[in-house]
Protein backbone atom coordinates (compact mmCIF):
# COMPACT_ATOMS: atom_id res chain seq x y z
CA UNK A 1 0.00 0.00 0.00
CA UNK A 2 1.24 3.61 -0.90
CA UNK A 3 2.31 5.36 2.16
CA UNK A 4 -0.45 7.97 1.82
CA UNK A 5 -4.09 6.49 1.44
CA UNK A 6 -5.90 7.62 -1.31
CA UNK A 7 -9.83 7.24 -0.91
CA UNK A 8 -12.42 8.09 -3.00
CA UNK A 9 -15.64 9.35 -1.41
CA UNK A 10 -18.87 7.97 -3.71
CA UNK A 11 -22.25 9.84 -2.83
CA UNK A 12 -25.38 10.59 -4.17
CA UNK A 13 -24.52 14.03 -3.01
CA UNK A 14 -21.92 16.19 -1.56
CA UNK A 15 -23.88 16.65 1.17
CA UNK A 16 -23.52 17.16 5.10
CA UNK A 17 -21.90 13.75 6.23
CA UNK A 18 -19.74 13.40 2.89
CA UNK A 19 -18.69 17.03 3.53
CA UNK A 20 -17.29 16.48 7.31
CA UNK A 21 -15.75 12.58 6.18
CA UNK A 22 -13.98 14.71 3.45
CA UNK A 23 -13.35 17.20 6.44
CA UNK A 24 -12.06 14.16 8.98
CA UNK A 25 -9.86 12.47 6.25
CA UNK A 26 -8.39 15.09 5.13
CA UNK A 27 -7.45 16.50 8.20
CA UNK A 28 -5.60 12.91 8.78
CA UNK A 29 -3.42 13.17 5.47
CA UNK A 30 -5.37 11.10 3.45
CA UNK A 31 -5.35 12.00 -0.10
CA UNK A 32 -9.50 12.35 -0.61
CA UNK A 33 -11.07 12.72 -4.01
CA UNK A 34 -15.34 13.28 -4.76
CA UNK A 35 -17.72 11.34 -7.30
CA UNK A 36 -21.06 12.04 -7.44
CA UNK A 37 -22.93 8.91 -8.15
CA UNK A 38 -23.96 10.01 -11.84
CA UNK A 39 -23.92 6.55 -13.63
CA UNK A 40 -21.75 3.45 -13.54
CA UNK A 41 -19.39 4.02 -16.58
CA UNK A 42 -18.84 7.65 -15.00
CA UNK A 43 -17.72 6.30 -11.83
CA UNK A 44 -16.26 3.37 -13.70
CA UNK A 45 -13.74 6.24 -15.81
CA UNK A 46 -12.67 8.22 -12.19
CA UNK A 47 -12.11 4.87 -10.73
CA UNK A 48 -9.59 3.80 -13.08
CA UNK A 49 -7.56 7.90 -13.21
CA UNK A 50 -7.89 7.96 -9.74
CA UNK A 51 -6.85 4.57 -8.63
CA UNK A 52 -8.04 4.95 -4.87
CA UNK A 53 -6.36 2.37 -2.26
CA UNK A 54 -10.20 2.45 -0.94
CA UNK A 55 -14.01 3.59 -2.33
CA UNK A 56 -16.10 4.97 0.63
CA UNK A 57 -19.57 6.01 0.34
CA UNK A 58 -21.03 7.88 3.02
CA UNK A 59 -24.30 8.64 1.43
CA UNK A 60 -25.27 6.15 -1.12
CA UNK A 61 -28.82 5.83 -2.49
CA UNK A 62 -27.35 3.58 -5.60
CA UNK A 63 -25.86 0.60 -6.08
CA UNK A 64 -21.97 0.51 -6.89
CA UNK A 65 -21.25 -1.61 -9.82
CA UNK A 66 -19.94 -4.96 -9.58
CA UNK A 67 -16.76 -4.89 -11.56
CA UNK A 68 -15.56 -1.90 -9.05
CA UNK A 69 -16.52 -3.63 -5.55
CA UNK A 70 -14.63 -6.54 -7.20
CA UNK A 71 -11.33 -5.05 -7.86
CA UNK A 72 -11.15 -2.24 -4.93
CA UNK A 73 -12.11 -2.46 -1.57
CA UNK A 74 -15.40 -0.54 -0.94
CA UNK A 75 -16.59 0.28 2.46
CA UNK A 76 -20.69 1.84 2.64
CA UNK A 77 -22.26 4.18 5.58
CA UNK A 78 -25.20 2.49 6.34
CA UNK A 79 -27.34 4.61 9.07
CA UNK A 80 -28.42 1.42 10.81
CA UNK A 81 -27.47 -0.45 13.75
CA UNK A 82 -25.62 -4.06 12.76
CA UNK A 83 -28.37 -6.56 10.67
CA UNK A 84 -30.11 -3.93 9.30
CA UNK A 85 -31.00 -3.73 6.19
CA UNK A 86 -33.20 -1.89 3.40
CA UNK A 87 -33.06 1.57 2.19
CA UNK A 88 -35.43 3.77 5.29
CA UNK A 89 -33.55 2.50 8.50
CA UNK A 90 -33.86 6.39 9.98
CA UNK A 91 -37.30 6.57 9.15
CA UNK A 92 -38.06 3.03 10.69
CA UNK A 93 -36.13 3.73 13.77
CA UNK A 94 -38.24 7.06 14.36
CA UNK A 95 -41.77 5.59 13.51
CA UNK A 96 -41.23 2.94 15.66
CA UNK A 97 -39.70 5.25 18.45
CA UNK A 98 -36.22 3.68 18.97
CA UNK A 99 -34.34 5.12 21.59
CA UNK A 100 -30.82 3.64 20.84
CA UNK A 101 -30.54 3.34 16.77
CA UNK A 102 -26.72 2.96 15.00
CA UNK A 103 -24.28 3.57 11.96
CA UNK A 104 -22.45 0.73 10.63
CA UNK A 105 -19.33 0.44 7.94
CA UNK A 106 -19.99 -2.19 5.30
CA UNK A 107 -18.22 -3.77 3.04
CA UNK A 108 -19.94 -3.55 -0.40
CA UNK A 109 -21.15 -7.22 -1.46
CA UNK A 110 -23.76 -8.55 -4.19
CA UNK A 111 -26.46 -8.35 -1.66
CA UNK A 112 -27.60 -4.78 0.03
CA UNK A 113 -26.49 -4.03 3.26
CA UNK A 114 -25.40 -7.60 3.91
CA UNK A 115 -21.70 -7.58 3.27
CA UNK A 116 -18.80 -7.96 6.21
CA UNK A 117 -19.32 -5.35 9.00
CA UNK A 118 -15.89 -2.81 9.42
CA UNK A 119 -17.85 -0.72 12.26
CA UNK A 120 -21.02 -0.31 13.98
CA UNK A 121 -21.03 2.65 16.30
CA UNK A 122 -24.46 3.40 18.47
CA UNK A 123 -26.49 6.49 19.42
CA UNK A 124 -29.13 7.91 21.28
CA UNK A 125 -32.16 9.05 18.63
CA UNK A 126 -32.36 12.56 19.62
CA UNK A 127 -36.55 13.89 19.31
CA UNK A 128 -36.09 15.71 16.23
CA UNK A 129 -37.22 15.37 12.14
CA UNK A 130 -34.59 12.54 10.59
CA UNK A 131 -32.53 15.31 8.70
CA UNK A 132 -31.65 16.69 12.03
CA UNK A 133 -31.16 13.87 13.75
CA UNK A 134 -29.05 13.04 10.64
CA UNK A 135 -26.91 15.86 10.42
CA UNK A 136 -26.43 15.79 14.22
CA UNK A 137 -26.45 12.14 15.72
CA UNK A 138 -26.12 10.13 12.60
CA UNK A 139 -22.95 12.02 11.31
CA UNK A 140 -21.61 11.86 14.68
CA UNK A 141 -21.68 8.42 15.02
CA UNK A 142 -21.21 7.50 11.05
CA UNK A 143 -17.57 9.66 11.27
CA UNK A 144 -16.67 7.90 14.05
CA UNK A 145 -17.15 4.44 12.18
CA UNK A 146 -15.36 5.64 9.27
CA UNK A 147 -12.58 6.88 11.16
CA UNK A 148 -12.21 3.38 12.53
CA UNK A 149 -13.01 1.49 9.30
CA UNK A 150 -10.35 2.88 7.67
CA UNK A 151 -7.97 3.14 10.71
CA UNK A 152 -8.56 -0.68 10.44
CA UNK A 153 -8.24 -0.73 7.06
CA UNK A 154 -4.82 1.12 7.04
CA UNK A 155 -3.89 -1.46 9.51
CA UNK A 156 -4.02 -3.80 7.05
CA UNK A 157 -4.78 -7.02 8.98
CA UNK A 158 -8.10 -6.60 10.48
CA UNK A 159 -11.21 -9.05 9.26
CA UNK A 160 -14.22 -7.56 8.82
CA UNK A 161 -17.40 -9.53 10.67
CA UNK A 162 -19.41 -11.42 8.54
CA UNK A 163 -23.19 -10.63 8.89
CA UNK A 164 -24.40 -13.10 10.87
CA UNK A 165 -28.29 -12.79 12.49
CA UNK A 166 -27.21 -15.61 14.99
CA UNK A 167 -24.78 -13.25 17.32
CA UNK A 168 -26.45 -10.81 20.02
CA UNK A 169 -25.12 -7.74 18.71
CA UNK A 170 -27.16 -8.31 16.00
CA UNK A 171 -30.35 -6.85 16.35
CA UNK A 172 -31.38 -5.08 13.14
CA UNK A 173 -33.53 -6.68 10.29
CA UNK A 174 -34.14 -6.48 6.42
CA UNK A 175 -37.17 -3.81 6.57
CA UNK A 176 -38.99 -2.75 3.26
CA UNK A 177 -39.01 0.84 1.93
CA UNK A 178 -41.22 3.52 4.13
CA UNK A 179 -43.35 4.38 1.66
CA UNK A 180 -46.56 7.14 2.07
CA UNK A 181 -48.91 3.95 3.50
CA UNK A 182 -46.77 3.83 6.60
CA UNK A 183 -46.83 7.81 6.83
CA UNK A 184 -50.55 8.48 6.44
CA UNK A 185 -52.01 10.58 8.75
CA UNK A 186 -55.69 10.16 10.29
CA UNK A 187 -56.17 13.54 12.30
CA UNK A 188 -59.30 12.73 13.80
CA UNK A 189 -57.99 9.90 15.72
CA UNK A 190 -54.10 9.94 15.90
CA UNK A 191 -52.82 11.63 18.96
CA UNK A 192 -49.85 14.17 19.01
CA UNK A 193 -47.13 11.93 19.62
CA UNK A 194 -48.18 9.39 16.75
CA UNK A 195 -48.56 12.18 14.18
CA UNK A 196 -45.26 13.64 15.55
CA UNK A 197 -43.23 10.98 15.22
CA UNK A 198 -44.67 10.29 11.52
CA UNK A 199 -44.02 14.32 10.81
CA UNK A 200 -40.18 13.65 12.40
CA UNK A 201 -40.12 10.22 10.24
CA UNK A 202 -40.62 12.34 7.03
CA UNK A 203 -38.95 15.67 7.76
CA UNK A 204 -37.01 17.04 5.62
CA UNK A 205 -37.81 14.11 3.10
CA UNK A 206 -39.79 13.07 1.32
CA UNK A 207 -42.61 15.08 3.71
CA UNK A 208 -45.87 13.43 4.62
CA UNK A 209 -48.49 13.30 2.08
CA UNK A 210 -51.76 14.87 3.29
CA UNK A 211 -54.50 17.03 2.17
CA UNK A 212 -55.91 20.35 3.07
CA UNK A 213 -58.67 22.53 1.50
CA UNK A 214 -59.02 19.58 -1.30
CA UNK A 215 -55.32 19.94 -2.60
CA UNK A 216 -52.23 17.26 -1.50
CA UNK A 217 -49.50 18.18 -0.28
CA UNK A 218 -46.24 17.21 1.40
CA UNK A 219 -46.05 18.09 5.12
CA UNK A 220 -42.61 18.97 6.05
CA UNK A 221 -41.53 19.56 9.40
CA UNK A 222 -43.39 19.60 12.87
CA UNK A 223 -43.91 20.61 16.50
CA UNK A 224 -46.04 20.20 19.20
CA UNK A 225 -48.22 22.81 20.67
CA UNK A 226 -48.91 23.37 24.35
CA UNK A 227 -51.88 25.81 24.35
CA UNK A 228 -54.13 25.85 21.27
CA UNK A 229 -57.33 23.48 20.95
CA UNK A 230 -59.27 22.45 18.00
CA UNK A 231 -61.56 20.36 16.19
CA UNK A 232 -59.14 17.61 15.04
CA UNK A 233 -57.95 18.30 11.75
CA UNK A 234 -58.67 21.80 11.65
CA UNK A 235 -56.06 24.25 10.78
CA UNK A 236 -56.32 26.74 14.06
CA UNK A 237 -53.71 29.02 13.97
CA UNK A 238 -51.01 30.28 12.13
CA UNK A 239 -47.36 31.75 12.77
CA UNK A 240 -44.76 33.39 11.10
CA UNK A 241 -45.60 31.15 8.00
CA UNK A 242 -46.56 28.26 9.73
CA UNK A 243 -50.00 26.55 10.46
CA UNK A 244 -51.14 24.69 13.43
CA UNK A 245 -53.34 21.92 13.16
CA UNK A 246 -55.44 19.87 15.85
CA UNK A 247 -54.74 16.21 16.30
CA UNK A 248 -56.74 14.07 18.55
CA UNK A 249 -55.75 15.18 21.74
CA UNK A 250 -53.59 18.44 21.22
CA UNK A 251 -51.73 20.22 18.06
CA UNK A 252 -49.23 20.32 16.24
CA UNK A 253 -47.25 23.13 14.26
CA UNK A 254 -46.31 22.69 10.30
CA UNK A 255 -43.84 25.00 9.41
CA UNK A 256 -43.69 23.81 5.70
CA UNK A 257 -45.42 22.31 2.59
CA UNK A 258 -45.18 21.43 -0.79
CA UNK A 259 -48.01 21.13 -3.22
CA UNK A 260 -48.07 17.74 -4.70
CA UNK A 261 -46.68 17.80 -8.42
CA UNK A 262 -50.12 16.89 -10.74
CA UNK A 263 -49.30 14.99 -13.94
CA UNK A 264 -47.69 16.73 -16.28
CA UNK A 265 -47.62 20.32 -14.17
CA UNK A 266 -44.84 22.48 -13.07
CA UNK A 267 -42.41 20.99 -10.49
CA UNK A 268 -42.83 22.23 -6.99
CA UNK A 269 -41.07 22.81 -3.85
CA UNK A 270 -40.84 23.50 -0.10
CA UNK A 271 -42.52 26.86 0.84
CA UNK A 272 -43.48 28.40 4.16
CA UNK A 273 -47.08 26.46 4.80
CA UNK A 274 -49.07 29.86 4.84
CA UNK A 275 -47.57 30.87 1.26
CA UNK A 276 -48.07 27.22 0.25
CA UNK A 277 -51.81 27.31 0.52
CA UNK A 278 -52.04 30.88 -0.37
CA UNK A 279 -55.80 32.41 -0.91
CA UNK A 280 -57.14 28.47 0.32
CA UNK A 281 -56.44 29.43 3.75
CA UNK A 282 -59.44 30.52 5.35
CA UNK A 283 -59.48 34.54 6.69
CA UNK A 284 -60.44 33.34 9.85
CA UNK A 285 -57.63 31.68 10.95
CA UNK A 286 -55.82 33.71 13.40
CA UNK A 287 -52.39 34.49 13.42
CA UNK A 288 -51.31 33.79 17.09
CA UNK A 289 -47.51 35.39 17.81
CA UNK A 290 -45.67 34.63 20.22
CA UNK A 291 -42.58 36.03 21.62
CA UNK A 292 -39.14 34.91 22.00
CA UNK A 293 -39.19 35.18 26.06
CA UNK A 294 -42.43 33.47 26.07
CA UNK A 295 -41.55 30.88 23.78
CA UNK A 296 -38.35 29.86 25.62
CA UNK A 297 -40.35 28.49 28.30
CA UNK A 298 -43.34 27.22 26.45
CA UNK A 299 -43.38 23.96 24.25
CA UNK A 300 -44.95 25.74 21.06
CA UNK A 301 -43.05 26.35 18.02
CA UNK A 302 -41.19 29.31 17.58
CA UNK A 303 -38.00 30.00 15.11
CA UNK A 304 -36.93 32.44 17.91
CA UNK A 305 -36.54 31.99 21.36
CA UNK A 306 -35.00 34.47 24.38
CA UNK A 307 -33.58 33.68 27.39
CA UNK A 308 -31.22 35.09 29.98
CA UNK A 309 -28.85 33.21 32.58
CA UNK A 310 -27.14 35.51 34.76
CA UNK A 311 -25.49 38.42 33.16
CA UNK A 312 -25.49 36.42 29.43
CA UNK A 313 -28.86 36.89 27.11
CA UNK A 314 -29.21 33.93 24.68
CA UNK A 315 -30.62 34.82 21.22
CA UNK A 316 -31.57 31.18 19.91
CA UNK A 317 -32.71 31.59 16.26
CA UNK A 318 -33.66 27.96 14.30
CA UNK A 319 -34.42 28.21 10.67
CA UNK A 320 -35.45 25.08 8.66
CA UNK A 321 -32.45 24.18 6.02
CA UNK A 322 -30.86 27.01 7.78
CA UNK A 323 -32.50 29.96 5.21
CA UNK A 324 -33.38 33.21 6.20
CA UNK A 325 -35.68 35.09 4.39
CA UNK A 326 -36.42 38.39 4.14
CA UNK A 327 -39.32 38.50 6.56
CA UNK A 328 -37.03 35.78 9.12
CA UNK A 329 -33.86 38.37 8.75
CA UNK A 330 -36.31 41.28 10.28
CA UNK A 331 -37.65 39.18 12.66
CA UNK A 332 -34.10 38.01 14.10
CA UNK A 333 -33.02 41.71 13.78
CA UNK A 334 -36.12 42.70 16.15
CA UNK A 335 -35.12 40.21 18.78
CA UNK A 336 -31.47 41.16 18.28
CA UNK A 337 -32.74 44.90 18.87
CA UNK A 338 -34.59 43.62 21.96
CA UNK A 339 -31.92 41.60 23.33
CA UNK A 340 -29.35 44.60 22.91
CA UNK A 341 -32.02 46.69 25.17
CA UNK A 342 -31.58 44.00 27.82
CA UNK A 343 -28.41 45.03 30.93
CA UNK A 344 -26.73 41.71 29.83
CA UNK A 345 -23.13 41.56 29.19
CA UNK A 346 -22.87 39.15 27.03
CA UNK A 347 -25.17 37.92 23.97
CA UNK A 348 -24.78 34.56 22.28
CA UNK A 349 -26.34 33.68 19.09
CA UNK A 350 -27.16 31.07 17.21
CA UNK A 351 -29.70 27.09 17.39
CA UNK A 352 -29.42 24.89 20.45
CA UNK A 353 -28.97 22.53 17.77
CA UNK A 354 -28.35 21.92 13.78
CA UNK A 355 -27.94 24.39 11.49
CA UNK A 356 -26.63 27.81 12.14
CA UNK A 357 -27.41 29.31 8.82
CA UNK A 358 -27.34 29.32 5.20
CA UNK A 359 -27.73 32.44 3.96
CA UNK A 360 -30.87 33.83 1.75
CA UNK A 361 -33.75 31.91 1.47
CA UNK A 362 -33.50 30.32 -2.34
CA UNK A 363 -37.03 28.61 -2.02
CA UNK A 364 -39.11 31.69 -0.56
CA UNK A 365 -36.74 33.79 -3.73
CA UNK A 366 -37.49 31.33 -6.22
CA UNK A 367 -41.30 31.53 -5.43
CA UNK A 368 -41.16 35.32 -5.50
CA UNK A 369 -43.01 37.14 -8.39
CA UNK A 370 -39.44 38.66 -9.36
CA UNK A 371 -36.67 36.77 -7.84
CA UNK A 372 -34.10 39.05 -8.39
CA UNK A 373 -35.91 41.98 -6.65
CA UNK A 374 -36.87 39.02 -3.74
CA UNK A 375 -32.80 38.43 -3.64
CA UNK A 376 -32.18 41.91 -3.21
CA UNK A 377 -34.83 42.53 -0.42
CA UNK A 378 -32.95 39.40 0.99
CA UNK A 379 -29.98 40.18 1.33
CA UNK A 380 -30.87 44.28 2.27
CA UNK A 381 -32.77 42.25 5.19
CA UNK A 382 -29.55 39.86 5.96
CA UNK A 383 -27.09 42.93 5.88
CA UNK A 384 -29.44 44.87 8.51
CA UNK A 385 -29.03 42.39 10.75
CA UNK A 386 -25.41 41.85 10.19
CA UNK A 387 -24.85 45.25 10.34
CA UNK A 388 -26.04 45.75 13.99
CA UNK A 389 -24.15 42.93 15.37
CA UNK A 390 -21.11 44.22 14.06
CA UNK A 391 -22.11 48.02 15.19
CA UNK A 392 -22.66 46.66 18.83
CA UNK A 393 -20.27 47.73 20.69
CA UNK A 394 -21.70 47.30 24.55
CA UNK A 395 -22.06 43.83 24.73
CA UNK A 396 -19.82 40.87 24.12
CA UNK A 397 -21.03 39.31 21.46
CA UNK A 398 -20.68 35.65 20.44
CA UNK A 399 -21.76 33.19 17.43
CA UNK A 400 -22.11 29.89 18.89
CA UNK A 401 -22.21 27.02 16.00
CA UNK A 402 -23.52 23.95 17.01
CA UNK A 403 -24.21 22.91 13.26
CA UNK A 404 -22.94 24.13 10.26
CA UNK A 405 -23.37 27.27 8.55
CA UNK A 406 -22.50 28.02 4.56
CA UNK A 407 -22.25 30.79 2.72
CA UNK A 408 -23.95 34.35 4.10
CA UNK A 409 -24.80 31.91 7.13
CA UNK A 410 -20.72 31.98 8.13
CA UNK A 411 -20.46 35.73 7.43
CA UNK A 412 -23.33 36.04 9.84
CA UNK A 413 -21.28 34.12 12.56
CA UNK A 414 -18.02 35.81 12.01
CA UNK A 415 -20.26 39.46 12.63
CA UNK A 416 -19.60 38.28 16.15
CA UNK A 417 -16.70 39.22 18.54
CA UNK A 418 -16.34 35.42 19.34
CA UNK A 419 -17.30 32.85 17.13
CA UNK A 420 -17.29 28.86 19.10
CA UNK A 421 -17.85 25.90 17.41
CA UNK A 422 -18.41 22.52 18.08
CA UNK A 423 -16.18 19.96 16.45
CA UNK A 424 -18.54 18.19 14.28
CA UNK A 425 -19.36 21.78 12.35
CA UNK A 426 -18.56 22.20 8.75
CA UNK A 427 -18.61 25.90 7.52
CA UNK A 428 -18.52 26.70 3.45
CA UNK A 429 -17.15 30.33 4.04
CA UNK A 430 -18.23 30.77 0.01
CA UNK A 431 -20.52 32.03 -2.36
CA UNK A 432 -19.26 31.14 -5.75
CA UNK A 433 -21.59 27.77 -6.39
CA UNK A 434 -24.12 29.69 -6.06
CA UNK A 435 -23.26 31.94 -8.58
CA UNK A 436 -22.88 35.08 -5.84
CA UNK A 437 -20.28 37.68 -4.94
CA UNK A 438 -21.71 37.89 -1.26
CA UNK A 439 -22.35 40.08 0.56
CA UNK A 440 -23.50 40.38 4.52
CA UNK A 441 -19.81 42.73 4.74
CA UNK A 442 -17.52 39.42 4.09
CA UNK A 443 -15.13 41.38 2.28
CA UNK A 444 -14.45 42.86 5.94
CA UNK A 445 -14.95 39.77 8.18
CA UNK A 446 -13.47 37.08 6.59
CA UNK A 447 -10.13 38.99 6.10
CA UNK A 448 -9.98 40.26 9.35
CA UNK A 449 -10.12 36.88 10.39
CA UNK A 450 -7.90 34.99 8.55
CA UNK A 451 -5.51 37.52 6.26
CA UNK A 452 -6.25 38.15 2.30
CA UNK A 453 -4.64 35.59 1.26
CA UNK A 454 -6.48 32.64 3.20
CA UNK A 455 -9.76 34.51 2.04
CA UNK A 456 -9.15 34.45 -1.19
CA UNK A 457 -8.00 31.19 -1.16
CA UNK A 458 -11.47 30.27 0.72
CA UNK A 459 -13.47 32.01 -1.20
CA UNK A 460 -11.92 30.30 -4.56
CA UNK A 461 -11.85 26.58 -3.44
CA UNK A 462 -15.06 26.97 -2.51
CA UNK A 463 -14.59 23.42 -0.53
CA UNK A 464 -15.79 22.49 3.03
CA UNK A 465 -13.95 23.54 6.09
CA UNK A 466 -13.77 21.53 9.40
CA UNK A 467 -14.15 23.28 12.25
CA UNK A 468 -10.93 21.76 13.82
CA UNK A 469 -9.45 23.30 10.48
CA UNK A 470 -11.43 26.71 10.80
CA UNK A 471 -9.64 27.55 14.28
CA UNK A 472 -6.59 26.78 13.18
CA UNK A 473 -6.94 29.38 10.03
CA UNK A 474 -8.98 31.87 12.35
CA UNK A 475 -11.64 31.36 10.96
CA UNK A 476 -13.29 30.96 14.77
CA UNK A 477 -11.93 31.48 17.87
CA UNK A 478 -12.65 27.76 19.56
CA UNK A 479 -13.80 24.51 19.15
CA UNK A 480 -15.16 21.98 21.43
CA UNK A 481 -15.84 18.46 20.83
CA UNK A 482 -19.19 16.63 21.81
CA UNK A 483 -22.69 16.38 21.58
CA UNK A 484 -25.05 19.30 20.92
CA UNK A 485 -25.97 18.70 24.93
CA UNK A 486 -21.98 19.27 25.81
CA UNK A 487 -21.24 21.85 23.45
CA UNK A 488 -24.30 24.36 24.87
CA UNK A 489 -23.08 23.41 28.52
CA UNK A 490 -19.58 24.46 27.65
CA UNK A 491 -20.76 27.39 25.76
CA UNK A 492 -22.68 28.54 29.32
CA UNK A 493 -19.75 28.15 31.10
CA UNK A 494 -17.38 30.01 28.86
CA UNK A 495 -19.90 33.05 28.04
CA UNK A 496 -20.26 33.11 31.59
CA UNK A 497 -16.91 33.25 32.88
CA UNK A 498 -16.43 36.18 29.78
CA UNK A 499 -19.01 37.90 30.60
CA UNK A 500 -18.57 38.19 34.75
CA UNK A 501 -15.33 38.51 34.08
CA UNK A 502 -13.35 41.80 35.40
CA UNK A 503 -11.69 42.12 32.06
CA UNK A 504 -14.66 43.05 30.11
CA UNK A 505 -15.04 46.65 30.92
CA UNK A 506 -11.49 47.10 29.67
CA UNK A 507 -12.09 44.77 26.36
CA UNK A 508 -15.62 46.36 25.28
CA UNK A 509 -13.56 50.16 25.41
CA UNK A 510 -11.44 48.09 23.26
CA UNK A 511 -13.89 46.89 21.02
CA UNK A 512 -15.36 50.34 20.61
CA UNK A 513 -12.22 51.78 19.98
CA UNK A 514 -11.27 49.51 16.70
CA UNK A 515 -14.64 49.78 15.34
CA UNK A 516 -13.93 53.16 15.42
CA UNK A 517 -10.53 52.74 13.74
CA UNK A 518 -11.23 50.36 11.44
CA UNK A 519 -14.73 52.69 10.57
CA UNK A 520 -12.31 55.54 9.92
CA UNK A 521 -10.27 53.24 7.80
CA UNK A 522 -12.79 52.33 5.88
CA UNK A 523 -16.75 52.70 6.74
CA UNK A 524 -18.98 49.52 6.55
CA UNK A 525 -21.33 51.77 4.68
CA UNK A 526 -18.65 51.23 1.96
CA UNK A 527 -17.97 47.77 2.44
CA UNK A 528 -21.96 47.08 1.98
CA UNK A 529 -22.16 49.61 -1.39
CA UNK A 530 -19.20 48.01 -3.09
CA UNK A 531 -20.60 43.89 -1.80
CA UNK A 532 -24.07 45.49 -3.21
CA UNK A 533 -22.47 46.37 -6.70
CA UNK A 534 -21.60 43.29 -7.24
CA UNK A 535 -24.89 41.54 -6.13
CA UNK A 536 -26.69 43.80 -7.87
CA UNK A 537 -25.07 42.40 -11.21
CA UNK A 538 -25.55 38.86 -9.99
CA UNK A 539 -29.54 39.15 -9.52
CA UNK A 540 -30.25 41.69 -12.23
CA UNK A 541 -27.90 41.34 -15.65
CA UNK A 542 -27.93 39.65 -18.55
CA UNK A 543 -26.15 36.47 -18.19
CA UNK A 544 -25.44 35.98 -14.56
CA UNK A 545 -25.59 32.30 -13.39
CA UNK A 546 -27.41 32.79 -10.16
CA UNK A 547 -30.96 32.21 -11.15
CA UNK A 548 -30.18 29.20 -13.23
CA UNK A 549 -27.75 27.76 -10.31
CA UNK A 550 -30.85 28.60 -7.78
CA UNK A 551 -33.62 26.92 -9.70
CA UNK A 552 -31.36 23.91 -10.21
CA UNK A 553 -30.35 23.75 -6.18
CA UNK A 554 -34.35 24.48 -5.54
CA UNK A 555 -35.40 21.97 -7.57
CA UNK A 556 -32.61 19.56 -6.80
CA UNK A 557 -31.58 19.12 -10.34
CA UNK A 558 -28.00 16.68 -10.17
CA UNK A 559 -24.97 18.20 -12.02
CA UNK A 560 -24.40 16.42 -15.10
CA UNK A 561 -20.59 15.23 -14.03
CA UNK A 562 -18.80 15.77 -10.90
CA UNK A 563 -18.07 19.17 -10.33
CA UNK A 564 -14.19 20.33 -11.03
CA UNK A 565 -13.91 21.90 -7.77
CA UNK A 566 -14.35 17.84 -5.65
CA UNK A 567 -11.98 16.31 -8.00
CA UNK A 568 -9.21 16.52 -5.68
N1 LIG B 1 -32.22 28.45 0.95
C1 LIG B 1 -33.21 27.53 0.93
N2 LIG B 1 -33.07 26.28 1.35
C2 LIG B 1 -31.85 25.93 1.81
C3 LIG B 1 -30.76 26.81 1.84
C4 LIG B 1 -30.98 28.13 1.40
N3 LIG B 1 -30.03 29.04 1.44
N4 LIG B 1 -29.70 26.17 2.34
C5 LIG B 1 -30.10 24.92 2.62
N5 LIG B 1 -31.40 24.76 2.28
C6 LIG B 1 -32.23 23.57 2.43
C7 LIG B 1 -31.90 22.51 1.40
O1 LIG B 1 -32.63 22.69 0.22
C8 LIG B 1 -32.28 21.25 2.11
O2 LIG B 1 -33.65 21.02 1.99
P1 LIG B 1 -34.20 19.52 2.08
O3 LIG B 1 -33.82 19.05 3.44
O4 LIG B 1 -35.63 19.66 1.87
O5 LIG B 1 -33.51 18.75 1.00
C9 LIG B 1 -31.99 21.58 3.57
O6 LIG B 1 -31.94 22.98 3.67
C10 LIG B 1 -30.67 21.04 4.03
O7 LIG B 1 -29.70 21.37 3.06
P2 LIG B 1 -28.80 20.28 2.37
O8 LIG B 1 -28.25 20.87 1.12
O9 LIG B 1 -29.50 18.98 2.29
O10 LIG B 1 -27.75 20.19 3.52
P3 LIG B 1 -26.25 19.89 3.42
O11 LIG B 1 -25.75 20.01 4.81
O12 LIG B 1 -26.03 18.63 2.70
O13 LIG B 1 -25.62 21.08 2.52
C11 LIG B 1 -25.19 23.44 2.12
C12 LIG B 1 -25.58 22.34 3.11
C13 LIG B 1 -25.21 24.72 2.90
C14 LIG B 1 -23.77 23.21 1.55
C15 LIG B 1 -26.19 23.53 0.94
O14 LIG B 1 -27.50 23.42 1.44
C16 LIG B 1 -26.08 24.83 0.17
O15 LIG B 1 -25.23 24.98 -0.68
N6 LIG B 1 -26.99 25.81 0.47
C17 LIG B 1 -27.05 27.08 -0.22
C18 LIG B 1 -26.11 28.09 0.40
C19 LIG B 1 -26.21 29.39 -0.38
O16 LIG B 1 -25.74 29.48 -1.47
N7 LIG B 1 -26.91 30.36 0.21
C20 LIG B 1 -27.25 31.54 -0.51
C21 LIG B 1 -26.17 32.55 -0.55
S1 LIG B 1 -26.10 33.47 0.94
Amino acid sequence: MEETLRVLLVASAFNSLTQRVHTELRARGYEVGVELALGDDLLRARVTHFRPDLILAPMLTTAIPEDVWTEYPVLIVHPGPKGDRGPSSLDWAISTGAQEWGVTVLQAVAEMDAGPIWASMPFAVASCGKSELYRNEVSDAAVAAVLLAVDRFAGGDFEPEPLDYGRPDVRGELRPYHSQRYRMIDWRTEDTASVLRKLRAADSQPGVLDEFYGREYFVHGGHREDRLRGVPGAVIATRDGAICRATADGAVWLPQLRRRRVPGGPRTFKRPAVDALGADLPGNVPEVPVTPAEAAVRDTWSELRYYEQGSVGYLEFAFAGGAMSTEQCRRLLAAYEQACARPVRALVLGPARDFFSNGIHLNVIEAAEDPAEESWRNITAMNDLVEAILTTTDKLVISALAGNAAAGGVMLALAADEVWCRQSAVLNPHYRLMGLYGSEYWTYSLPRRVGSTEAARLTRETLPVGATAAAEIGLVDRVVAGSTTQFREWVRREATLLADSPELENWLTAKKQLREADESAKPLAEYRSEELAHMRRNFFAEGEPYHELRRNFVYNVAPPATPAYLLG
